[in-house]
């Protein structure tokens, strides 16, 4: 009986200790996000204040980023793709290495354009302060922003004329860096990857359409495509390609990719003159042309 009492005891001071602890713990990382609500963002010449960014942030987004910044607001279970967990630190839209935090620019631009093929709308109505207020407060949920900094920006050479040759050239980008493994062979998002992709989180994922539409996620003119296959998608198994390719050669896909989007650029013109078939995967040689 006595023993009984003891081991009693002891678990229950077990509990107290480890209720105690977790309660220590909850309140550091509350203080530490109060701490980080000194978080700033710079803009060219605007500089947001977390401070200012919350109310904003409470009536225009913790519907769906929720109230503790980590993408579980009321509106998040039932939209697809799921809203960003800011507490991480991880962004798709970066112009700087894979990794690595994003810029505050890179984030300015992100809530300007939202992210098509996703419930992240444009914020047009928002005046350029206020969005720098809200970079400052999605920061400030992360102890990321308050320790590291953004990677260097991703350099973009001028983009060269487009020629019959480029366009060729970045098919052949397209089959050796294996882009058709989960984009297609002809880049309508049916590779023989493309059914089992899944984000970071385990959720199923789908390649981007490129007959789908005129813009991405990150952007819609020739330097945003060459900064997306770049830097990559974090988070998503789209991988950055700047270990894998020189400048000239992602000016060569770019080209390339053009061509296949439901628009009238120059490169779909030359790719039709060249009758360009779609790649064959198995074949080691250069692209087929008439
Ligand atoms: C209707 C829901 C909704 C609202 C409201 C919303 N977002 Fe989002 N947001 C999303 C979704 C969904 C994503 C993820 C999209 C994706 O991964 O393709 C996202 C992603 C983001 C990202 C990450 C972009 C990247 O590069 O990874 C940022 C930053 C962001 N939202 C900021 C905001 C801000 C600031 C507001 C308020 C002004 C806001 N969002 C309001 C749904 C929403
Ligand atoms: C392992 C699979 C995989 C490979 C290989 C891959 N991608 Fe992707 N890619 C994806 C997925 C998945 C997405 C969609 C990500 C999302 O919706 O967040 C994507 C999205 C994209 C987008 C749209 C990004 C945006 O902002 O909307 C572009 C452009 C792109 N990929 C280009 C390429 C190119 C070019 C290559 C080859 C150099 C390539 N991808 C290789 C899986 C892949």
């Amino acid at each position: 009986m006595r023993k009984r009492s003891i081991t009693w005891s002891l678990l229950l001071s077990a509990a107290v200790v480890f209720a105690f602890s977790a309660a220590c713990w909850a309140q550091v990382t509350q203080y530490d996000e109060e701490q980080r609500m000194n978080m700033e963002s710079h803009i060219g010449k605007l500089t947001g204040h977390a401070t200012a960014g919350e109310p904003l942030y409470r009536r225009f987004c913790i519907g769906c980023h929720g109230p503790i910044g980590d993408g579980e607001g009321e509106n998040a279970q039932w939209i697809d793709p799921k809203p960003r967990n800011f507490t991480l630190g991880i962004f798709k839209c970066r112009s700087t290495p894979t990794g690595t935090l994003p810029t505050d620019e890179d984030l300015y631009d992100t809530i300007g354009r939202g992210l098509v093929n996703s419930n992240m709308p444009r914020w047009f109505p928002l005046s350029d302060q206020d969005r720098a207020d809200l970079i400052a407060y999605v920061k400030h949920f992360s102890p990321r922003f308050a320790k590291e900094k953004p990677g260097s920006v991703l350099q973009i050479p001028p983009e060269p004329p487009v020629t019959e040759e480029r366009v060729k050239a970045g098919q052949e980008v397209f089959r050796h860096t294996e882009c058709w493994k989960c984009h297609g062979v002809t880049g309508r998002a049916n590779g023989p990857s493309a059914d089992t992709l899944t984000d970071d989180f385990n959720r199923p994922i789908k390649p981007f359409n490129f007959h789908d539409g005129t813009r991405f996620k990150c952007g819609e003119t020739d330097r945003d495509l060459y900064r997306i296959f770049m830097t990559g998608l974090d988070s998503t198994p789209m991988p950055s390609f700047a270990d894998n390719l020189k400048p000239e050669e992602a000016w060569d896909l770019v080209m390339y990719l053009r061509s296949l989007q439901p628009m009238n650029t120059p490169e779909k013109a030359i790719a039709k003159k060249l009758g360009l078939k779609p790649i064959n995967p198995n074949a080691a040689a250069q692209p087929q042309t008439k």
